[in-house]
């Protein structure tokens, strides 16, 4: 791994820094022990900072062509994310009824910047989208292009829509996260695309708005998203010839970072979006459309770690156990995806570091967050702070164990603001009925 630059405090770069090489851990100008006392672990604690400036970074890659940074909701769908996100000219990618809500309540003036993805859309959910006023449905299914054009024809407006085609492609990521071959659930076959457009020209309540694609997340190198965009091209002006003109072409999400990097290492962000953003350029040369482009991860991931507080360290036989406060229902990505991320303690004790567990208190084997890792002395008490944990964390959290979830912090220049507040029994039990 190659060591770049340091990061200084100032630069979102990576924000969370020792402030000294004794700690704290800090986010901006916030100690991560004043945090922790101020609102208790777990606690995700995200950099605003970093997230407007990763924003930023997509939307000069993509300066020279008309483009909309479609942010993907479920990556983390915090109300204040969004809304700092929506202040910074994103739309959404959203995926549910529940998320469109969520962009509804967090930046209702951003509604003509979302587009609905998604193989399972209902009725309702189109329902309340049409009203909305979207600005377009990635649609995966011929039967779901039949029900949009039935729900909009019964409110008398017209649905604009993308087929999103499934380009056959391989990226190499997690099986779980990757979508873009034939053999997988997601999207129209390619080869059947060209038909269903021409088909959907008859309809009076469906208007091809563009194409879109995506072929999967954590997708660390860029060659396959100009491969799957190449395709998408083509098909674009074999439809042209047909005298379909499509607006946009969304090339999806799935740019990855690197969970290995170590605190220390700086990351170029800049430079892997400049890489992702010229292959999906190439592949679109000579197009009159706008991108649309739906990264989650690469937006949020690097800007948020969980902050946990380690309740026991025990040995069993050779192995050493941290057991913390945070747990599986927390942060999942471990558990279901064999994924790494680095942990680091807040405050570093002097010592050898030896390989540890790092579990949290749930009854299962697969709640851990490290195995074998070398880890620096900790004690009861401390705390660990685990590193790129803004994606797929809290939105993939649950209350497994009766669980309350935790509370969520956005650090942005000198404020540090509660976004969240941590859940309560009592809220766990409020919908059930004895
Ligand atoms: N667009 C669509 C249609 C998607 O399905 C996804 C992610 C995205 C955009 C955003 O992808 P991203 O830029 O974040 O890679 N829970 C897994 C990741 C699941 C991704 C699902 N779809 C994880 O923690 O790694």
């Amino acid at each position: 791994m190659s060591k770049l630059k340091q990061s200084s405090p100032e630069s979102p770069a990576r924000p969370f820094q020792y402030t000294s090489t004794n700690g704290p851990l800090s986010c901006g100008a916030h100690s991560l022990v004043d945090l922790a006392g101020q609102h208790q672990t777990p606690l995700y604690v995200y950099s605003a900072d970093q997230i407007a400036e990763r924003l930023g970074l997509f939307q000069q890659a993509l300066a020279n062509r008309p483009h909309l940074v479609c942010y993907a909701v479920k990556a983390n769908s915090a109300l204040a994310i969004l809304k700092l996100l929506a202040d910074h000219g994103a739309g959404f990618d959203i995926v549910s009824g529940g998320e469109l809500a969520r962009v509804q309540a967090a930046a209702p003036e951003a509604i003509g910047r979302v587009v609905f993805s998604g193989a399972g859309k209902s009725a309702e959910e189109i329902d309340q989208a049409l009203e909305a006023g979207i600005l377009a449905f990635n649609v995966e299914s011929e039967a779901e292009l039949a029900l949009l054009a039935s729900r909009a024809a019964r409110r008398k407006r017209k649905a604009r829509f993308s087929l999103r085609v499934n380009p056959d492609v391989f990226a190499e990521t997690h099986p779980y996260i990757s979508t873009g071959l034939r053999e997988h659930k997601f999207g129209i076959d390619i080869r059947q695309a060209r038909r269903i457009y021409q088909e959907a020209a008859g309809n009076r309540w469906l208007s091809a708005h563009g194409v879109s694609v995506h072929i999967g997340s954590q997708i660390r190198s860029a060659e396959p998203f100009g491969a799957a965009v190449t395709r998408v091209a083509r098909l674009v002006r074999e439809l042209a010839k047909d005298g379909i003109r499509l607006k946009t072409v969304d090339a999806g999400g799935g740019l990855g970072i690197d969970y290995h990097l170590e605190l220390t290492e700086g990351f170029d962000a800049q430079a892997k979006i400049a890489e992702y953003a010229a292959a999906v350029e190439a592949a679109l040369a000579g197009l009159d459309v706008t991108l649309l482009l739906e990264p989650g991860r690469f937006l949020v991931a690097q800007a948020g770690a969980l902050l946990a507080r380690v309740l026991y360290v025990k040995r069993n036989g050779k192995k050493t156990f941290v057991v913390t406060d945070a747990a599986m229902n927390d942060l999942i990505r471990p558990a279901l995806y064999q994924a790494f991320h680095q942990i680091v303690p807040v405050i570093p004790r002097p010592g050898k570091a030896v390989p540890v567990d790092i579990v949290g208190p749930v009854c299962e084997t697969g709640d851990f967050f490290a195995h074998d890792r070398k880890f620096q002395p900790v004690q009861p008490g401390d705390l660990i702070a685990i590193l790129d944990a803004g994606a797929y964390g809290m939105a993939q959290s649950s209350n497994y164990n009766t669980r309350p979830r935790p509370a969520e912090v956005l650090v942005s220049g000198s404020s540090a603001r509660l976004i969240r507040r941590r859940e309560t029994v009592a809220d766990l039990l409020a919908p059930e009925i004895v």
